[in-house]
This record gives structure tokens, sequence and C-alpha cells, in this order.
């Protein structure tokens, strides 16, 4: 049982502060307990009504050092998955009528297990994703921030009943409950944070849950459901099925004990969910899901060249551009080109690529060896048909792990690219004064409509985007990364997904089920 909370929410939510690893007195401490937990190996197995299961594992390396292995996961094969199915089911009743105090105290206790966890988590991360330090910290900040959001989210939306208007002797409400049995598919771009925001939104809700992480960054995605299973979080509410996203979806979405979908992932699997939540027998089922992105930067000749090009470099390869935010095209208006250009290929010559465990590199590996493959495939076919602005240079031994240099292109407007380049892929194109519309509907025309940048002093124009932009996340005179929970809430529209956002005041409603109750009084 879990014990009522006394007292620990309050209205004076904070997001999770950090470190300033800037600070030699911060850093070097974090770094020697780093360095014990990257000497260590970690496992991983489904986890099933609290129970961990063995089953046929597979090893997992450093993306930074292929040859460096750095655990074990084990797959959940598909007697697993139909206990998970089944475990889940039974545990979800019980758990929608837990108070919702109850549940958010669960979420509560989490959020403080990963901040005293956070080295051990910062090391996974760097290990197993290529996270540079400051985008590991960064992640496990979010995923903090989700649960205690989401905790209150819980409490805010489920807390009392809607009471409605009513005629005299009836009595009406309206209440929101949780759903049953969510499937959560994640990605291995935000391996915890998105991995645990989805978790946490529909456990806040009330519901059940089957968690299949990523095939890439399952470890870190075990290590904190340990850490949510440790906070209280009933065994049966919180199921961990790692194995191949195919075989595991085919068979959760055609199980008649699910209730819900949360994707985040591209929008060729999220076609493909829907798809299959179409064709299957029985209910009706909801998917939220989150997709790709083809990210736009405007500039006009108004901007501050300094500012634009410090934040194309963090929107564009921070994180290798594997974020669905990373920004892919951008757009200068011709007058101020030729200047930001020389910038840009100014700042990208400073750009460290290398060992995301060392403080002093920006920009870490990519996934993996497919995901190199592809991007060099990418950058080859761009060479033949565009101009190469600039490419970063690799670390001397680049050759261990999956880097890919950040490189700029100089495309035209019938040049975009078909599809969102997951990578350190930046596609300049100038335009001139009067063209501002024209671009907004090339940016429209990818379907696309995920986060969108503008760089101008000209308010006519900042607002004319504000206005006509079909974008989920716009951006002005900033980067266009690194979503804050609950100050920005982070989705898109079109091809890029379903809404509501994540980290926002409508994402929960997704996880719940509304019920009008009449009485005759
Ligand atoms: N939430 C992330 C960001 O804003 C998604 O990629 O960067």
């Amino acid at each position: 049982k879990i014990a009522l909370p006394i007292n620990i929410f309050g209205n004076d939510r904070q997001n999770s502060k950090g470190l300033n690893m800037a600070d030699l007195d911060v850093l070097t401490p974090l770094q020697s307990e780093l360095e014990k937990h990257y000497a260590r190996q970690w496992q991983a197995c489904p986890i099933i009504g609290g129970e961990r299961r063995g089953g046929n594992a597979v090893n997992v390396f450093n993306p930074a050092n292929m040859s460096e292995q750095i655990g074990m996961v084990a797959s959940a094969d598909e007697a697993m998955i139909d206990e998970a199915m089944k475990v889940a089911d039974a545990a979800s009743e019980e758990w929608s009528q837990t108070p919702v105090e109850v549940r958010a105290a669960a979420l509560y206790r989490a959020a403080n297990l990963l901040e005293t966890n956070q080295a051990e988590l910062i090391a996974i991360l760097v290990r197993e994703a290529g996270k540079t330090l400051n985008d590991a910290l960064g992640e496990v900040r979010e995923a903090v921030d989700f649960c205690r959001f989401y905790a209150n989210e819980a409490r805010r939306l489920m807390g009392q009943p809607i009471q409605l208007p009513a005629v005299t002797g009836e009595d009406n409400q309206l209440i929101l409950a949780g759903r049953g049995v969510f499937f959560c598919v994640s990605p291995w771009n935000f391996p915890l944070a998105i991995f645990l925001g989805q978790i946490t939104a529909a456990i806040a809700a009330g519901n059940a849950v089957i968690a299949k992480p990523a095939g890439q960054t399952s470890l870190i995605a075990y290590r904190s459901v340990e850490l949510l299973l440790e906070a209280g979080i009933p065994g049966g509410v919180l199921n961990y099925v790692p194995g191949s996203g195919s075989k595991i979806g085919r068979q959760v979405i055609n199980d008649p004990r699910l209730d819900g979908v949360v994707f985040t992932g591209s929008t060729e699997v999220a076609q493909q969910l829907f798809r299959g939540l179409a064709n299957r027998d029985g209910a009706i089922l909801p998917l939220i899901a989150e997709t790709g992105g083809m990210n736009a930067m405007i500039v006009d000749s108004s901007a501050l060249p300094e500012q634009v090009v410090s934040d194309v470099i963090m929107s564009a390869f921070n994180s290798a551009g594997q974020r669905c935010s990373a920004l892919r095209l951008l757009f200068v208006q011709d007058d101020v080109a030729d200047h930001t250009i020389k910038l840009l290929k100014g700042a990208m010559a400073e750009q460290q690529l290398g060992n995301p465990a060392l403080i002093q590199s920006d920009i870490g590996p990519v996934i993996d060896v497919n995901a190199k493959i592809e991007l060099e495939r990418y950058i080859a076919g761009l060479r033949q048909t565009a101009k190469e602005i600039a490419t970063a240079a690799l670390p001397a031994d680049a050759s261990r792990g999956n880097f890919v240099a950040p490189v700029a292109f100089e495309i035209t407007l019938d040049q975009l690219p078909e599809r969102e380049v997951f990578g350190p892929v930046l596609h300049v194109i100038r335009w001139k004064a009067g063209e501002l519309q024209n671009i907004l509907a090339a940016i429209h025309k990818t379907g696309y409509g995920l986060t969108l940048g503008i760089h101008s002093r000209i308010d006519a124009h900042i607002d004319w985007i504000k206005k006509n932009a079909r974008i989920g996340n716009i951006y002005v005179n900033r980067n266009q990364i690194g979503a804050v929970v609950g100050t920005q809430p982070f989705g898109g529209e079109g091809l890029s997904g379903t809404g509501y956002k994540a980290g926002g005041p409508h994402y929960l409603l997704k996880f719940t089920t509304e019920r009008a109750i009449s009485v005759n009084t």
C-alpha cells in the first residue's frame, strides 16, 4: 500500500535544477562518480507484474566506441507479452480507482529517485545513447519534470469531478477516468525523457502501461522502470517489454485488452500503428503520436548574424541533429546570406566532435551504424547536386564509433528533402525580399509542422509568421530545440503528430475517458 503524502505538491512546482557543469567544483566530483558507473556492465530484461524475466539476450555496444560492450538486453517473447497484457489489464482497474493523490505521490517519489540517481542515469545515457554530458543531464531533468508535471496535472484535472448545470432535482457531473491499458512506444533519441514522459502521463491518468523501449536504448529505460517501481508504482501497472518493435507492436495492437497507444518516432511507423488500430476488431482506440519534422528557420536581413549562427549551430547540430525539433532548412535573406554563411563556416569549424563523456565534446556519435550509413548515403547524394558550405572535423578516432560530421549545403527551393533527415545535415536556402509567403508555403508543403524558428527585428514579419504558420512550436529570435516541460508544451501538426502536446495542459486528457453522470436527486 502507498502512504498518502503530506503537502508535497502545492502550486509552486519548479522544474529540476540540474547542475552547473561549467563549475569545476561541480564537474570534478560528478566525473569521478560517472567513472565508477562507466566501469560497469548494465543488464536489462522484461519486467512483468514487478517480476524480472529471462530471455534471449543481445549485447549492447557504446555508439562512440563500437568495440566496447556496455551490457546486455533480454527480449520479451510472445508469451511474456500476453502475460504483460493480462497483468496490466487486471491492475488497471484498481489503479484507476486509486486516489489521484496517491498516484501523484508515487510519481513525486519517482522524480526524487531519478534525481538521487542522476549520475548513474547520465552515465547510461552517455554510454548507451552517445549523449554528451550536457544533453544527458538535460534529459534526466526533463524526465524528472515530466514526473512532477503530470502528477500535478492529474490532480488538477482528475482531483474533483466537474459539476455541471442541472435543473432542480438533478445532479450532473463530468468525471475523467483512466482508459485501461496503454501501450507506450518510445524512441532512442530521448530514451529516458520521452520514455518516461509517455509512461508517467499514462500512469498519472490512472492507466496501466506496457512500455516498449527503443531497441537501441533499452538499458536506460530498464533502469528508469526499476526506479519507478521502487517509488511505489505497482508492478502490474508498469510492465517493461524490450524487443522487436514490429513483432511486439503487432501482438499488442491486436490484443483485445488494449485501450490506447502513445507513440513517439517516425511518421511512417505512426501511420502503420494507425492502420493497425483501424483494422483490429473491437473498440476504437486512441493513438497519440508525436513524429518527425522538416523544421525550418527563417532569417531576414534585420536579424543579428552572430545570434543567428549560434542558434543555428545549436538547433541543427546539438545532439548530432538527432532531435525531432532539430533545424533542417535554414532560409536566409539574400542580402545577409554571404555574411551569415561565412560566420556559419567559422562556427562549424569550432565544433568538437568526440567522446561524449568528455566535457569538451559538443557533439557525440549518431545512434548506430545503420543511421551512420543512411546519413552518409544522403550526404554523398547531396554532394552531387548541391553546393557544400562546410563540414565539421571528425575526431581522430572517428572510425571507432558512429560519428557523422555536421555538414551544411546550399540548396534551392526545389531541392528540399522529401523526408526527414535525422542527423547533423543543414540545408541553406537564400530568399529575396517579398518571398516570405512563398517560403512559408514551401514549408507547409512538406506536410510536417513541428518546429519553426524566425530571426527578425521586424515586428510585421514576426507577427505574420505567428499568425500564419501551421507549426506546433514557433521560436522567435532564439534556438528551436529543448522545449521545457510546462513552459514550451511540445508537439506538431500534420505529418508531425496528433497532439496534444507533451508537457502541456491538455496532454493528459488524451489518456483519459470522460464519463457524464446524471443523478435524479
Ligand atoms: N522535446 C525535444 C526538443 O524540444 C524533442 O526533440 O528538442
